[in-house]
């Protein structure tokens, strides 16, 4: 017997297939800023997150609301235009289903994009960073990142997903491209305000390199499906707590054209790589 979980999430898949009835391996999700790679798609079906059982809707500024559906370096893919974020008052749950729809679709391997502050004092701006792992300082309970097929077994850890194999893959598509690449541990906070001066010294110590609003709960339930992660953040604002500055929506616009065609070139090569 489905749980009511499981039930919401194939009615969610049945929607999409009414549009789009296909099995991509590859699935994306875009953070703030780097919405504009499903352009770069050549989209069999763009559905519209209200048009899907289930799916909550996106609030958040900048974030479109639609699964764009087709092919990317030659290869079915995905990708969600804007995600749902825990501040914007969804549970772990409901902002997590379309993984869980993804996974059910057929997917594989999972590139995850967000905005994050810079705590690393090397970033810059633009910069673009690999996860290597990740700090959970949202505490939201999940009743279903647990998977039926792996209850019973012992849980692999939340950060699993994030495969060296794949950060390897992004190293070498920046060295090509001649762009810097960092890696590092991104710290997920609730927002939606950023940190203050003494939560980002704190995140430092505690070994963050980056701080932002999402991302964790995806890998979380990526990884418990042994989907395997590519997660990226755009560095929108480099956090000074010593020095006052204050970050621009220009600067962070600007962060955005700066780092969405590394991204681009990072999940495209890293596609082309994966289906040779
Ligand atoms: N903190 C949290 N989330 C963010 C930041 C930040 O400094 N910048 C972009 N997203």
């Amino acid at each position: 017997m489905k749980d009511a979980y499981s039930q919401q999430v194939s009615e969610s898949v049945e929607s999409i297939a009414k549009h789009w009835d296909r099995k991509p391996r590859f699935g994306i999700v875009l953070g703030t800023g780097a919405g504009n790679i499903a352009d770069q798609i050549d989209a069999q079906a763009t559905v519209p997150y209200g048009s899907i059982a289930h799916f909550p809707t996106s609030t958040a500024t900048g974030h479109k609301g639609n699964l764009v559906c087709g092919e990317l370096a030659g290869e079915l893919v995905i990708a969600m235009q804007g995600r749902f974020h825990l501040y914007e008052g969804y549970s772990f749950d409901a902002a997590t289903l379309p993984i869980h729809v993804m996974q059910r679709m057929g997917v594989e391997v999972l590139f995850v994009s967000n905005a994050a502050g810079g705590l690393n004092p090397k970033m810059e701006c633009g910069d673009v960073m690999a996860i290597e792992s990740h700090l959970d300082l949202m505490f939201r309970p999940t009743q279903h990142a647990f998977p039926e097929h792996v209850a019973g077994r012992p849980a692999l850890p939340p950060d699993s997903a994030l495969d060296p194999r794949l950060i390897e893959m992004a190293m070498s598509t920046a060295r090509a491209n001649g762009f810097a690449l960092h890696q590092g541990v991104y710290a997920a906070m609730l927002g939606p305000a950023y940190e203050t001066r003494a939560e980002y010294r704190c995140l430092r110590r505690l070994g963050a390199d980056a701080a932002g609003m999402s991302t964790v709960p995806e890998i979380t339930v990526a990884s418990k499906y042994g989907i395997r992660a590519l997660a990226i953040s755009i560095i929108t604002n480099v956090a000074k707590p010593d020095a006052l500055d204050e970050t621009s929506g220009e600067e962070v616009v600007e962060a955005g054209r700066l780092a969405a065609p590394k991204l681009q070139k990072i999940v495209c090569s890293a596609i082309q790589a994966l289906s040779c």
